[in-house]
């Protein structure tokens, strides 16, 4: 019968290892005894960006890249998208489970009385510049709630935690709210506890001097829809920082704010402003063809918005997102972008190019284009991503504690820098003789 093993012969030395398979995956310290002499430190595996490296074993979301396929907890987006709300998809991603009537009742009430900020979140948001990006000021203002609540560093504590869970689900979109409406110059509206979760985001963003702010229900749904199909993504820049960050017992105010931070980048949270630009340039249904030709012949850019890393074969969150763009539209009015990228899409969905690269529209291609349609500017477009993305940071963060596998977050080097070297006094420098780099040897 096959064993469960892999054999390792280090042609080094001549000698033959055998190290565990378990899961299809071997244990990185199982090649640290594969040494050549006793002073050696051991063989590392050398792994830059982690594109093949497990850093965790989880059970929050899986992700099948060839098939196109997004579980959380087990239960298929597209489920999800359709029939849940983004409160109770909190509730699976962080408790594993989708609550029963009862416990979603007392989940959503938790969560609802917490929305409110403390007077001087206010000041602090205050303090920004005009024109500061909201995405800067959720970072700030995400890190700053730490110093309101300091019980929050208690981490291994359950209970503690529990609290911290509501509050930051419940605060994000109070800040991001507070930042958007500092950018406009416009006062600040607090929470609303009689409306749903998106609804009273967009009560805290758009109310004007109305008594009492009733959001559109299809423009609710669909943001409820779009907080969903965000809510989680295994294990991306993101949640990394935040596991990274959570791993040496920060507290989850501070953690959240290192997730947020990694998501501010236009390689994550950033490119569906990038493929705005794109489809602004691109100007009308007439250039595409020339676009298309550009992009194929590398003259241009990329076509935004679509390939993935993981994705080879369509990006199940882009299926559902193009659903969702038509019930937005008929209540904003069509987004003239909107057939430029259909167009786009037909075209690059035929072609060979794109046919034998696997390249699909990912989740930004159309999420950018109903975000303009519902009236939000660009820069708040990764805040709306961070919103849907606490849960899944959260639960990210609550695994790691509670592994008993994981410790501090720690990587190794190769390090590729001078030999020992000793000082040079300022008046001898320049003509002192420097020791042979030496090419590279691995961290003890
Ligand atoms: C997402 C992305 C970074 C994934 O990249 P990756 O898995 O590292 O794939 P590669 O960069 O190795 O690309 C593989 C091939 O497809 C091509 N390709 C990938 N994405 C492309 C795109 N959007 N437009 C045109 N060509 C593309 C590459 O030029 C390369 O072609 P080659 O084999 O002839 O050199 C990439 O598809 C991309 O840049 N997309 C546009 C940006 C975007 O939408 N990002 C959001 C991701 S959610």
């Amino acid at each position: 019968m096959a064993k469960n093993t892999l054999s390792i012969t280090d042609n080094r030395t001549g000698k033959t290892y055998e190290v565990a398979v378990t899961d299809d995956t071997i244990k990185a310290l199982d090649l640290r005894p594969i040494k050549v002499n006793d002073a050696d430190f051991g063989l590392l595996a050398y792994d830059p960006a982690f594109t093949n490296t497990a850093s965790c074993r989880s059970a929050i979301t899986f992700i099948d890249g060839d098939n196109g396929v997004l579980w959380y907890r087990g239960y298929p987006i597209e489920q999800l998208a359709e029939k849940s709300t983004f409160l109770e998809i909190a509730h699976l991603l962080l408790h594993g489970e989708l609550p029963t009537q009862a416990e979603c009742e007392q989940w959503i009430y938790e969560i609802t009385h917490h929305t409110f900020l403390h007077e001087n979140v206010k000041k602090l948001v205050e303090g920004f510049r005009y024109d500061a990006h909201p995405m800067g000021m959720l970072v700030s203002t995400l890190a700053a709630l730490s110093t309101f609540y300091p019980e929050a560093k208690e981490v291994r504590d359950p209970e503690v935690r529990r609290k911290q869970i509501f509050r930051l689900i419940a605060k994000t979109p109070t800040l991001a709210a507070f930042a958007y409406r500092h950018s406009r110059g416009l006062p600040f509206i607090q929470p609303d506890n009689d409306l749903s979760y998106a609804g009273n985001f967009l009560n805290m963003l758009f109310r004007m001097s109305e008594p009492r702010y009733e959001p559109n229900p299809a423009l609710e749904k669909a943001l409820d829809v779009l907080f969903i199909l965000h809510a989680d993504h295994e294990q991306n820049c993101s949640a990394n920082a935040m596991r990274s960050v959570g791993s040496s017992l920060a507290d989850p105010y501070c953690s959240a704010a290192a997730a947020a931070a990694a998501l501010y980048g236009p390689l994550h949270g950033g490119a569906n402003e990038a493929v705005l630009r794109m489809l602004n340039e691109i100007g009308s249904l007439k250039n595409v063809p020339k676009f298309i030709e550009k992009v194929k012949t590398g003259e241009g850019t990329r076509l935004m918005g679509f390939g993935h890393r993981i994705y080879k074969n369509y990006d199940p969150r882009a299926k559902i997102i193009k659903q969702i763009a038509d019930r937005v539209f008929e209540v904003s009015g069509r987004n003239p972008l909107l057939d430029i990228a259909l167009e786009l899409e037909r075209i690059a969905l035929q072609d060979d190019y794109f046919v034998k690269r696997k390249l699909y529209p990912n989740v930004d291609f159309y999420s950018g284009i109903i975000y303009q349609a519902m009236g939000f500017p660009v820069e708040m477009f990764p805040v709306l991503f961070a919103i849907g993305r606490m849960p899944g940071w959260l639960a990210q963060w609550q695994e790691m504690l509670l592994d008993a596998e994981q410790k501090i977050a720690r990587p190794r080097q190769v390090y590729i820098g001078h030999a020992r070297r000793d000082y040079v006094p300022l008046e001898k420098r320049g003509s002192a003789p420097q020791p042979e780099r030496k090419t590279a040897r691995a961290a003890t």
